[in-house]
């Protein structure tokens, strides 16, 4: 069985996933972390992330194996990721290893933007996952002063909307619900409510 979940940024799409893939026993590939690799490459070599020629070239470069997760979870390399993954050359540097992972036996979990609709077409379980701009807004504020980094929810609200508007707008593979997706709207739901909402989808799926 493959599950795909999309979502904009803090909706809790990346926590649904993990945790549907530990109830279903199956693997699962956060793909944000591929563009925050490639992203992340950039700004240590002091390179901005819109440079299409050095993004593509780190994209192919990039290694899942040895992601350091809780570095690519950083605020500015989510921002500069954003900027990457509307380079049509790194998507496309990326595709190949992100429809392997979910082709491997068993089935898999994957989150992402584009992964209904472009990754994987045919998933057994699609969710688009979303909650309001404010609600993620303050999500993430908490999740970046959790982790010690200085978070302004205002500043943080204003990015999430920039980096929608561009996730959404862009001509590869925007941010948009797949039409055979059923959407999840996390805004009133806490942790534990954002999975069982989404275990019911899946459920129902596996019921026939
Ligand atoms: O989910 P995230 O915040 O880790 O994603 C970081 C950025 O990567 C996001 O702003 C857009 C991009 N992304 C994408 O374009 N396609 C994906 N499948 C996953 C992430």
């Amino acid at each position: 069985m493959i599950i795909a979940i999309d979502g904009p940024a803090a909706s809790g799409k990346g926590t649904v996933s993990r945790k549907l893939a530990a109830h279903y026993g199956l693997r699962h590939l956060d793909t944000g972390l591929l563009y925050r690799a490639v992203a992340k490459a950039l700004l240590d070599a002091s390179h901005a992330p819109g440079d299409e020629v050095r993004a593509i070239v780190a994209a192919k470069a990039i290694n899942p194996a040895r992601f350091d997760e809780s570095a690519l979870k950083r605020y500015e390399v989510g921002e500069a990721a954003s900027v990457v993954s509307a380079i049509p050359g790194v998507r496309a540097a990326l595709l190949d290893f992100q429809k392997e992972f979910a082709a491997a036996p068993s089935g898999a979990v994957l989150d992402g933007r584009d992964i209904g609709t472009v990754i994987c077409p045919n998933a057994e379980v699609k969710i688009f996952v979303t909650a309001a701009p404010e609600v993620r807004a303050h999500r993430r504020t908490l999740e970046l002063r959790g982790r010690g980094e200085k978070a302004d929810e205002a500043a943080v609200l204003a990015d999430i909307m920039s980096r929608d508007e561009r996730d959404c707008s862009r001509s590869t593979a925007p941010l948009i619900q797949a039409p055979d997706a059923h959407l999840l709207d996390t805004s009133t739901l806490d942790i534990e409510g954002s999975f069982r909402a989404a275990l019911a989808l899946v459920e129902r799926y596996r019921r026939g």
